[in-house]
């Protein structure tokens, strides 16, 4: 049987031994692809830094330069990293570069893992849905925040674990779904509400309600709402 496992920070280097490995950095790298992609997106680009960035969109056409850092859209930029900014009217048909503190990190430290996907709570089922149909060893790996565990996105990997069957669940896995019980109510008909007053209280929630980002919190605190997948293949992140 395959097992699943999560790491609960970016690291520099993650050794993925042929697992599928899931990004999520749902405060809100993980959100805004999935968005963008839905809204019609031909590409994301994910890139670590803000030259790179700059250097990659001029290399390409119809191309926006997207990102964030201090949750904030840096100068000359097209876009933040608000997933309520990648409307189908901003991003249909077009490619986007996207850095940001964490979720680029986690992206970059994993780039030649063989399968890669981007996981949030807006696209958690057809991540569960994807992981059954590959039958391999799944790594979720939490985005966290600036090297720190970060409550969504442990919550959000307990959510994935919760719909996936059926699977071995290795330590870490074991004890994300045991500790997302203490915020949680897996099977209460308000889970959708809870899964949003936990993410809330976390500590990047706050610090982005402090800077006026509150929508986009309790967008990226919604469930299932979308089907489809991120792959990253070839450095792009495609549906
Ligand atoms: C990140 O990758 O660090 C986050 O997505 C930060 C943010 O909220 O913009």
């Amino acid at each position: 049987m395959p097992v699943v496992d999560v790491l609960f920070t970016a690291t520099d280097l993650v050794q993925a031994n042929g697992a599928v490995v899931v990004i999520i950095d749902v405060l809100r790298a993980s959100s805004t692809i999935v968005t963008a992609l839905q809204n019609g997106c031909q590409a994301v680009i994910p890139v670590g830094s803000i030259s790179e960035a700059q250097k990659e969109a001029a290399r390409r056409e119809n191309v926006l330069l997207a990102g964030e850092r201090n949750a904030i859209k840096p100068e000359h930029f097209h876009l933040g990293n608000s997933p309520l900014e990648f409307t189908p009217e901003a991003v249909q048909g077009k490619k986007v570069v996207l850095t940001t503190t964490n979720g680029t990190r986690a992206l970059k430290s994993v780039e030649n893992a063989c399968t890669v996907i981007i996981g949030s709570f807006l696209n958690a089922r057809a991540v569960a849905r994807f992981l059954e149909r590959e039958e391999r060893d799944v790594l979720l790996y939490c985005a966290g925040s600036d090297g720190r565990f970060a409550l969504e996105d442990t919550l959000c990997a307990a959510e994935i674990l919760r719909q996936l069957k059926p699977f071995s669940l290795a330590d870490g896995a074991r004890w994300t779904l045991q500790g997302a019980k203490s915020y949680l109510d897996f099977s209460a008909p308000d889970k959708e509400f809870q899964i949003f007053k936990a993410v809330s209280r976390s500590r990047h929630a706050l610090r982005l309600i402090n800077l006026g980002f509150e929508e986009d919190v309790a967008y990226c605190a919604r469930l299932n709402q979308m089907d489809i997948v991120p792959l990253l293949k070839d450095g792009k992140l495609i549906k």
